[in-house]
Order: C-alpha cells, then structure tokens, then sequence
C-alpha cells in the first residue's frame, strides 16, 4: 500500500500544455491532469464519469472544464459536475451535487506534485498539518530542470526506494569509465541526521573516486537527503573565493503506478554557467544511469516472483532499514491520529563502495 497524505511527483510541469489534459495511474487510482487554457493552472481529478464510467481523459476541456465524450457531462476543475446536457430545464436537476473527486496539485520549480489522501477521501485541499511538496534547496522560484528522465521501474514502490538509497550497487550496476569502476571500492563513512519526513547525509565533500567529480574545482561539498513517500534530493554546491556559491541540485521522486509498477523521475538543475557544457550530453548520461537502475530491478523481479526471503545488512542496508521504519511510523502515525515522529537518530555509517 502506498502511504497517504504526502505528495507524490506526478510529472515534469512541461508535459501538461495548456488546454491539455492527462491520463495517469497513480498508486492503483486513475487520475486526470488537466491544465487551464486560460490560467495554466493545474488541476487532478479521478479519471472516471460518475455517469458511466468512461474515463473524463478521453473528452476534450472545454472552458476549462471536462466534457464527458459519453453524454457530454462537464466537470469543473474542482470535481464539480457543471453540466448535464440531456436534462431540460424544469427537471431542477443540481448538477452540482454530482462530484468527481478532485486531487490537490501543485506546481512548483516546473514539477507538478498531487496530493494523495487516504483512499475513501475526496479533499481539493491537503490536511491541516499536511507536509508542503519537497522544497528544492538554493534555487530561485524561477528555475526549471535542465533535464527531466522518467523511467517505469517494474517493481513495487519499496524495491524502487531502497535501490535508489542503496549506497553498495554503484561499482556493479553503474559499471563506467566516466563513473565507477569495481576496482575502485574503497571504505566510506558518512555522517546522517534526521529530517522532518526522512534523514539527510551531512554535508560533506564527494567521494574522490568518481570522474565526475575531479572534473570541478573550488571546494565541492554535497548533501543527500531523504523524505516520505521516495524523495531523494541531492545539493552539490561550490564555493570558490571572492565569487557567488554555485549549485547543483538533482531530484529524484519515486510515484507508485500500482503495487508491480513505479515511475521514477529524475529532475536536474543547476546554476553553474560552466555546467551548461554538459547539457548536449546529459540526457544520454542519465537515461544511461537510470536504466542501469531500472535493468537490475527488472532481473529482481524475477527472482522475488519466487517469493524469497530477504535480508538486510550493516551498514550498507541501514538506509533501507530507516525507510521502512519511517514508513511503518507515518503509517501509524495516521491510524492513531497524532504526529509523526521521526525514528531515526543521528549516525555515522560506514561501508565499502
Ligand atoms: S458516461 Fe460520462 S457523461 Fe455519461
Ligand atoms: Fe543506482
């Protein structure tokens, strides 16, 4: 089961035009994503007529609203039904008694994230003491990714995860001369606090084994941080004398499809002129980088189709073991209506990569 009452990345913001609409699955529910003609703003709503079930993504937006493609039934951007053409007038049918549940959506650094209440709840609005969607550190409102790569992972949300913190794979899986090599594996240790929704590996400077890496000069320093439901977000920043700090940051969110599907999106950005060199080569690096993760996950799946028992170790599997007690925590956090509290305590953690 996917958590409730967080935000899930649905979609790079630039793959909803305006006056377009969406189909997406999202943690087993079918959601529409439309975007205002008008306005451009964004809005989600469960992707099925309460008339007849034909999916509302397969009408047309009329004033930025949704017609129907059966009966021409028109739902409003907040799930209210503001038309139903075969009634005439003296019938006093309220139309607007009929709702289709509406999602919260929010838009924000040119992602688009929504907002998943408990199943049964239909809110346009997040709880009261909702978290806000993850917050990008160091960037102006105004920036957008360089690039975006969104993969579909064949496997449920947790293996996705816990892949994605999975500090022992890299000289394995990410087997490249521009990255890492097996002989390169040497002892680590790294210093983690918790954070509101997850933990945070303290700022500290890179690993000096990856070619990436050697490439920069000034003084590097890089933070990883983690959050609920699957928010990995990484903040390499440079400081050189006398000039303005420079950042990186890269954002990846996974978004459960359904219990055997997880999309996984990458988003980067950046404010460093010089990295700009990088972008006619980026999409390839990180589709190459992503499908080596989504590959390995695809050779998983038919291992755990035998249904093994599994395990995890010290220290290289302790992130993972963090994710899943932070979860369980938030899980009973909900039923028992009070506030989360974070279970996991400050650490060093030390393992060969
Ligand atoms: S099924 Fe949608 S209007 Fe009838
Ligand atoms: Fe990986």
């Amino acid at each position: 089961m996917a958590l409730t009452d967080l935000w899930y990345m649905a979609m790079p913001a630039r793959d909803l035009a305006r006056g377009r609409m969406i189909h997406k699955r999202l943690a087993g529910q079918p959601l529409v994503f439309g975007r205002d003609a008008a306005t451009g703003a964004v809005f989600a709503l469960r992707d099925l007529c309460p008339h007849r079930g034909v999916p509302l993504s397969k009408g047309r937006m009329v004033e930025g609203a949704i017609e129907c493609p059966y009966h021409g039934w028109r739902f409003a951007a907040d799930g209210r039904c503001t038309a139903i053409p075969s009634l005439v007038p003296e019938q006093g049918f309220e139309t607007e008694r009929i709702r289709v549940r509406a999602y919260p959506v929010r838009e924000q650094h040119g992602l688009i994230w929504v907002y998943m209440a408990e199943p049964a709840v239909a809110q346009t609005a997040p709880n009261a003491d909702a978290p806000e969607p993850p917050a990008l550190p160091a960037l102006p409102a105004s920036a957008r990714p360089r690039h975006v790569e969104s993969m579909l992972f064949p496997c449920g949300i947790d293996h996705a995860v816990i892949g994605l913190m999975d500090p022992a794979h890299g000289p394995f899986v990410h087997r490249a001369w521009w990255w890492r090599a097996p002989k390169s594996i040497h002892a680590k240790q790294k210093a983690f606090a918790p954070s509101p929704l997850g933990f945070t590996m303290v700022r500290h400077k890179p690993s000096s084994n990856s070619a990436a890496y050697k490439i920069l000069r000034g003084e590097v320093t890089t933070e990883i941080a983690f959050s609920l439901p699957g928010v990995r977000i990484e903040h390499v920043q440079m400081d050189r004398a006398g000039k303005a700090a420079q950042h990186y940051v890269g954002i990846t969110a996974v978004t459960p499809v359904d219990e055997h599907q997880t999309m996984v999106h990458h988003a980067i950005y950046w404010t460093w002129p010089w990295l700009n060199l990088m972008r006619p080569v980026l999409p390839y690096f990180a589709r190459t980088f992503l499908g080596q993760d989504r590959d390995v996950v695809a050779m998983q799946a038919e291992g755990l189709a035998d249904m093994p028992d599994l395990m995890l170790i010290n220290d290289a599997d302790v992130q993972a073991k963090w994710y899943y007690r932070l979860k369980r925590e938030w899980q009973q956090a909900r039923a028992e209506g009070r506030a989360f509290k974070n279970p996991v305590d400050a650490r060093v953690l030390r393992w060969q990569s």
